[in-house]
């Protein structure tokens, strides 16, 4: 077995925190009256933070040069996937205590949740396929595919604005954090144009340079002295 990276044991414990945490107030009496609505929210917004942080990998990489956390990528995608099916086997278990005559009614008539939907089977189509054999199998449209999750990451940003009781558009509701959470969405994509690529890595190789300090004396030079 490979020995883990230091920072491959802080992203496994951190990605497994807001679960003790969760447990912890939840055996602690430390949820609200809606303990069921506590544990919908937490899990859905760990789901988020951590598709955020998947994202933040590649403009770590190409921006800063730290390719070492290009090998945390998938195991954060698929804790990613964890929480987000948390997320929905709180709802359709602890909420609807899996009644598959209520079900229907509940997912197919609430828009939101019909949007929260379409991201949740985004995010199992990359996770299945995040093998190294679907790599291998899939070829070029395996990156293509992987490029959905940015319409995942959207959707989602849309499904918090709509369960907030908020209006993207209209600017109503509680609709703040949605707002924040889909500027840093955008913020992580724009990072990706080629242009600003080019320019930070334009950047990071004149910062790289080493200075150039009095050149050495070259054996020409010497022959003359001596
Ligand atoms: C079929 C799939 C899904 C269902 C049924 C679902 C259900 C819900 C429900 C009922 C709420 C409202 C909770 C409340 O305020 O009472 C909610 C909120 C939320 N969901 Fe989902 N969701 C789904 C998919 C997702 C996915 C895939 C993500 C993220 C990756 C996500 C992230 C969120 C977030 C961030 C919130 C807002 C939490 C807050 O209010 O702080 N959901 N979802």
């Amino acid at each position: 077995m490979k020995k883990l990276t230091p920072l491959q044991i802080a992203v496994h414990l951190g990605a497994w925190f807001p679960l003790a945490w969760l447990l912890w107030d939840y055996v602690n009496g430390n949820l609200s009256v809606n303990p069921i609505q506590d544990i919908t929210q937490r899990t859905g917004k760990y789901a988020l933070i951590l598709l955020l942080v998947t994202l933040t990998v590649t403009p770590v990489n190409t921006w800063l040069g730290f390719r070492q956390v290009v090998r945390v990528r998938r195991p954060l995608g698929l804790y990613t996937f964890f929480y987000a099916s948390l997320h929905f086997l709180t709802f359709i278990g602890l909420d609807y205590g899996f009644d598959w005559t209520l079900l229907p009614e509940a997912i197919f008539e609430k828009p939101f949740v019909l949007v929260g939907l379409a991201a949740l089977t985004i995010l199992l189509a990359l996770a299945f396929t995040s093998f190294k054999y679907w790599q291998k199998r899939l070829g070029k449209n395996w990156k293509r595919l992987h490029r959905l999750v940015y319409l995942a990451g959207g959707l989602v940003i849309v499904h918090f604005a709509w369960a907030k009781k908020g209006n993207l558009l209209g600017l109503a509701g509680d609709i703040l954090q949605p707002l924040l959470f889909g500027l840093v969405l955008v913020l992580l994509l724009a990072a990706r144009l080629p242009v600003l690529r080019r320019r930070a890595s334009a950047l990071r190789s004149r910062l790289a340079r080493p200075r150039r300090g009095p050149e050495p004396a070259s054996r020409l030079d010497q022959n003359i002295v001596d």
